[in-house]
């Protein structure tokens, strides 16, 4: 069976990551091609019919799914209009910009949550199979010493429209709601679930006319005594290098943020493990034949699905409301909160 989808959101990550992934895959029919925006359209419609509007898409009813690369502060709206259609969702994280925003998502009822697939692409990539094996297999020792760099959206001057856009997204709120669902569900995905508590935080703003603190980070405790020091930052001139590194007695993996090129250090020396093809294909590739398979009924249930969403953007609020708390404290830390997992069917209140 083909699916037919259509992809609404014709900016950076959907013209560039989405389009192409649909086009490449031959079980996938492009249905349509939807952004208010007439000169974002004309970039797109030669590849597709093209719409302003997603409701008048919604009124074809040979339309299975819908990809959505939306700005998270009309996703979650979308998502509740498109699932209430009968239709399934791969919806762009951050599902919406806040766990209040995200109200709408919280009320969809079961039939209509499992229709939705979020966008956390990069939990399908190899690499991170393959890191998740080695420290289920004791390979580099526990407790782990995690680090993350996560430094990206660069101010370049050529690029005045970028600079734009994501000065506008820093409005909505600190690089980490933005970048810290990727990396929550990287680290929960490979240290055997969601942190235990966010112990502090801090952020700051490299320059005074931005809206919101570029620069921030926290540190939090997972599963089995891992520590992880994470620190997101968008918008500087020059960025520091974006990597991951993975500390124990017995090893030390370095993971490159871009490409998720892996460095395994031993006491039998280094391993290097490099994926073909390039990361952002690889996984835009494998999360689309996961949708795919949910939409024509081959697959159950989502990967990720929207608690998974749901639990990334919390955390990634939470540790933004700590960062901002420590900025206030002017150089003193805040004090330890436990990571609730609230957005999850179970989850237990916080521990004071
Ligand atoms: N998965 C990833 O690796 C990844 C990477 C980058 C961005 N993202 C996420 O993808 C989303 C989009 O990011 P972007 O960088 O492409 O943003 P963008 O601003 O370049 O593009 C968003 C597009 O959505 C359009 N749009 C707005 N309202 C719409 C509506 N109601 N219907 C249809 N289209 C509408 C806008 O006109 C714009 O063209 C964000 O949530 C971002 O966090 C994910």
């Amino acid at each position: 069976m083909t699916a037919a989808l259509a992809l609404a959101g014709l900016g950076d990550i959907g013209l560039h990551a989405h389009l192409p992934a649909l086009l490449r895959n031959p079980a996938v029919r492009v249905a349509g091609l939807v952004d208010p925006d007439p000169d974002r359209r004309a970039l797109a419609a030669a590849n597709g019919p093209a719409y302003a509007d997603l409701a008048a898409l919604l009124d074809d009813r040979t339309v299975h799914g819908v990809v959505l690369a939306t700005p998270p502060w009309v996703t979650s709206e979308l998502i509740a209009t498109v699932t209430g259609t009968g239709r399934f969702v791969l919806a762009e994280k951050p599902v919406a910009t806040s766990t209040r925003a995200a109200s709408v998502l919280r009320d969809l009822p079961p039939a209509h949550r499992r229709r939705v697939q979020v966008g956390l692409t990069y939990r399908h990539d190899p690499a991170l199979e393959l890191l998740r094996e080695w420290i289920a297999d004791g390979v580099l020792g526990e407790p782990l010493l995690v680090r993350a760099h996560i430094h990206d959206e660069r101010r370049d001057a050529a690029l005045p429209e970028h600079t734009r856009r994501i000065e506008t997204t820093l409005a909505h709120g600190m690089p980490v709601l933005h970048e810290g669902a990727h990396v929550f569900d990287w680290l929960a995905f490979l240290l055997g679930g969601p942190p235990l508590s966010v112990e502090d935080g801090w952020s700051l703003r490299t320059r005074r006319d931005l809206a919101a603190p570029n620069q921030c980070g926290a540190r939090l405790r997972y599963p089995r005594g891992a520590v992880a020091l994470v620190e997101f930052g968008w918008l500087t001139g020059a960025l520091p290098r974006c990597e991951l590194s993975f500390l124990g007695d017995r090893g030390h993996v370095l993971l490159d943020g871009r490409t998720f090129a892996m460095e395994l250090h031993t006491a039998d020396g280094v391993e290097r493990v490099d994926f073909e093809p390039d990361r952002a294909t690889r996984c835009f590739d494998r999360q689309l034949t996961r949708f795919v398979e949910l939409v024509t009924g081959v697959r159950e249930a989502p990967e990720p699905d929207l608690d998974d969403g749901l639990g990334a953007l919390e955390l990634s609020e939470r540790v933004a409301g700590i960062a901002e708390e420590g900025a206030r404290g002017e150089g003193t830390v805040s004090p330890a909160r436990k990571y609730t997992g609230a957005g999850r069917p179970g989850a237990r209140g916080r521990t004071p």
